[in-house]
């Protein structure tokens, strides 16, 4: 299942578009927080299909019944470009457990590149409902690596993507690699170029949100 929260007309698609802006983008404080709206959007979205349970509350003036969730959800999110979103979706899921992965692209000197998987914080993940967020979905080597990497500590109940933009060709690998989990993002594009970089995209998502780093 993927879901575009940009399909019908909404904020999203503004925020998705001053994502892009060559000139918008350079602001870097909107930047990270138009990655939090657009996630935040998506975890409300997420939890209308979430099991939920009825619980009885007192008012001063009587009783009402409300709704809490059956379980909290496990965020996870991929260093360092993820924590924008991450921290949109715990901004809703305020209660919920946490699991930091460090995913990079480790490049060749003839321009290609290997998903290095070092750092790993992570909650038991035996039949918890985890969400894991990254802006770029672009080849979704490193998304469907850390799903193999998360598997390992549990059988999680569902997994769900949230990404800021997501790339067909990605969407397709992540469909065949992990067919059951549910994709959630704020635009789709269809041209990946020979370096893993969506078209039209947005550039590179952690450095705009963080800065330029040395290339390991
Ligand atoms: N990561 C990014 O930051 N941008 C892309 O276009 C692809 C991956």
């Amino acid at each position: 299942m993927i879901v575009n929260l940009s399909e019908q007309h909404s904020l999203v698609g503004t925020w998705v578009g001053e994502l892009r802006d060559v000139d918008i983008q350079k602001d870097r404080m909107r930047f990270r927080r138009n990655l939090e709206r657009i996630a935040e959007v998506a975890a409300y979205e997420i939890s209308k299909k979430l099991p939920w349970q009825v619980r009885e509350v007192q008012t001063p003036l009587g009783t009402a019944t409300s709704n809490v969730l059956q379980q909290q959800p496990v965020l996870a999110t991929i260093l360092r470009a993820g924590l924008p979103m991450h921290q949109g979706l715990l901004n809703y899921f305020d209660q919920a457990d946490n699991a930091f992965i460090s995913a990079y692209r480790k490049h060749n000197k003839d321009g290609s590149f290997e998903i290095s998987l070092e750092y790993v914080s992570c909650p038991d993940l035996d039949d918890r409902i985890i969400i894991i967020s990254d802006p770029m979905l672009a080849t979704g080597s490193s998304l469907v690596k850390t799903i193999h990497f998360l598997k390992q500590e549990g059988q999680a109940r569902e997994i769900h993507i949230v990404a800021a933009i997501a790339c067909t060709v990605g969407i397709e690998y992540v469909k065949r690699e992990e067919p059951s989990v549910k994709i959630w993002c704020g635009d789709i594009d269809d041209e990946l170029t020979a370096k893993g970089y969506i078209v039209p995209g947005l550039g590179d998502a952690g450095d705009l949100a963080y800065g330029t780093k040395l290339q390991m």
